[in-house]
Order: structure tokens, then sequence, then C-alpha cells
């Protein structure tokens, strides 16, 4: 099984997991041999790969047995999109005091936690937690569980991954008070509609901290989740030395996972491109150990991305080594040296080969050049 980008499924592959709606709902279940229109419907959805039973593109026992170890478990991360989805429709509706609904998500939260502390070995493929069709929530629970994963790595406690958790899942609870015909515009905002968005995080803060018992530290992320280290943010134009770890950490996490989501008015950045975003503003509108942090936690060449290397060969990423990430094994097609697998980290043979990036056009085939 293997992740595929959904511009390259080709009709007759059988998907290896069940994909669902924003209401939770079964949209094809896992066996569903794929027709061209279920490609195209997938290909105007937010879905961006998807897990595909095929015979692995080269000889790896790691791939069927392991072949993108998720970061928690599928049903705990519907689950928790689900108790998000219904908390915002019910703060929506007018009912703003939802005790239960807000107790599943706390609920939910420490759930996430457990698992993410169970086993802090995995590194996360970001590819894996873009299977929902529904933008807000699902980005809400990613920026959950990645602040999590890292605050974890960094050696946060218990309490302080819950505070930053809540911060993190609750970040942009305030644009429930924001017009849905600015909130949804596909196009590019005027800036008036910018300023009123912008808004989202004081009325985010404020509804927060006037109906629930929220820790000071998740309200703080909340509020300043946009803020920069240059100053450059809001709501304040809050410095670095002002702005909490929470706040820093959930800034990285909100823009990677958003950088790296399909978008109405933009394609998704691959991994690799994304974090070369953010590096390059290393220092300036973010955190340089947080991001140091953060990278050594996601994989910037996910299993299934096709990429070029220095050698001239395209190839496909087949397998990802966890203390060395920039290194991963590399399947390359037909050749001389046919189907072969180019281990960059432990393959002499390979060690002056790297990345130079995604190959765009060659999404699943791994021909050479
Ligand atoms: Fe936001």
């Amino acid at each position: 099984m293997q992740l595929i980008r959904v511009d390259a499924l080709k009709p007759g592959m059988v998907l290896g997991e069940d994909l669902y709606g924003s209401e939770g709902e079964l949209l094809l279940a896992k066996g569903q041999e794929l027709t061209a229109l279920h490609i195209a419907r997938l290909a105007s959805s937010v879905f961006e790969a998807v897990a595909i039973c095929d015979n692995a593109v080269c000889d790896n026992d790691d791939l069927d047995s392991a072949p993108s170890k998720q970061i928690i478990s599928e049903t705990l991360r519907r689950n928790t999109t689900l108790a998000l989805t219904s908390f915002y429709k019910a703060v929506h509706t007018g009912q703003r005091n939802s005790p239960q609904l807000f107790q599943r998500l706390k609920l939910h939260l420490e759930e996430i936690i457990d698992e993410i502390l169970h086993d802090q070995g995995i590194v996360i493929n970001i590819k894996t937690l873009k299977r929902y069709d529904d933008y807000t929530y699902q980005h809400s629970v990613n920026v959950a569980i990645i602040s999590i994963a890292v605050g974890a790595s960094m050696g946060m406690n218990r309490l302080a991954l819950s505070r930053l958790g809540m911060g993190a899942l609750l970040h942009d609870i305030g644009k429930i008070f924001i017009p849905k015909d600015i909130i949804r515009k596909p196009g590019r905002l005027s800036p008036e509609e910018h300023e009123t968005v912008k808004q989202h995080t004081v009325l985010g803060y404020r509804y927060l901290s006037e109906h629930w018992d929220v820790p000071i530290e998740a309200l703080v992320g909340v509020l300043s989740h946009h803020e920069r280290c240059d100053g450059s943010g809001y709501p304040y134009g809050l410095r670095r030395e002002r702005l909490s770890q929470e706040a820093k950490l959930i800034a990285i996490c909100d823009v990677y996972d958003a950088m790296t989501s399909e978008r109405p008015y933009r394609k998704a950045l691959s991994p690799s491109e994304a974090m070369e975003h953010i590096i390059g503003n290393s220092g300036i509108l973010f955190d340089e150990d947080l991001i140091e942090r953060f990278f050594a936690k996601i994989e910037p060449y996910p299993v299934g991305t096709p990429v070029l290397l220095s050698n001239g060969y395209r190839g496909v990423v087949v397998e990802n080594h966890k203390n060395a990430l920039m290194r991963p094994k590399v399947a390359v097609g037909e050749s001389e040296e046919s189907n072969m697998c180019l281990d960059l980290l432990n393959d002499p043979r390979w060690w002056d080969v790297t990345i130079i990036g995604v190959d765009r056009k060659n999404n699943q085939e791994c021909d050479p050049v």
C-alpha cells in the first residue's frame, strides 16, 4: 500500500483506506476499485493523497507492513473532528454554552495526548492528516495534533500539553463570528475584509474567556497565533520576547498545515516546499529553536512523494529514516539497475546524491531521466 497523490490516481486502482466527509459520513470504502468518476470527485475535494493497495514500487519488506504509521488512530482523529464540528455549529447557532460538547473536546484532546505520548518515536507524515473533505475542522485538529507532538518531543509535561493542545484546537474559533461570505471568499480579500478577518484572534479569545474555563496559556495561544517574531503580526504586533512558547509553536503548525492544504484559490505546497518557506523565515517570522524541533517531527518527503535526485534520476520515496528525514530510501524506475532502491542514508554509493526537489511531473512513475 502506498500514498498516491489524487492527481496521479488511475481508474482500476484499489483504495486502501476508508475516506470520510466532513460530517463523518463514509465517502468511499477501503477496497473500492476507483472509477474515473470517483477520481474526478476526489480531485474536486480537499483530499490530496489517498492510500492505494498496490504492489510495492520496489522490494522493501517494510512497505506492506507499515506504509505510513499514523501519529494518532484514524478513529480518534475522526471523532475529534466530528466533536469540533458539533461544537462550532452549536456556537454558531447561538448555543454559546454547550458543556457536553466542550467536555467531549477536552476528552478527545486527552486521548490524543495519550496516543502521542504512547509512541513518541513516530514522525509525522502530513499527508496522512489530510483525509477529510472539510478544511476548517481538519485544519484545527491537525494543528492540535502537530503542536502536541512537537511539544511532547520538547519534553513538555502532560498539563502543558493539554494547555497547548486546547489553544491549538481552538485557535481559529473566532472565525465563527466573522461573516461567512468573507471567510469563504475564494479570491483575494480586500484590505477592509482582511482587517475584519484579523479580528478572529481577539474575538476567539474573548468568547473562550467569557464562556469557558480555558487555561490562560491556551487563551494566549488563541489570541497570539498570528503574531510574528519580528513584530509584523497581529493583533498587537508583539515581538518574539513578548510571545509565549505556545503561541510561537501554534503559529508554525498553523502556517505549515495551511500551506500543505489544497484550497479553492491555490494548490497545496509539498511538505518540503512549505518547510523551505518556514525555514526561510527562521528568526524573522518564526522562532528558530521551535522550527528545529518542528522539523525533527515532520517528514519533508513523505512516502509516495515523487522526487528529483541530484544524479538525474526521478524516483519515489518509499521509506523514511526517522533520524535523518532528508535522506530517505528512494525507488527509481527502469534503468540498467531496474527498480532499485537508493538508500540515501545507509548506502555509500548514494552518499553524494541529494534530493533537489519534488518532481511535479512524475507523481507516480519511477522513470529515470
Ligand atoms: Fe487564525
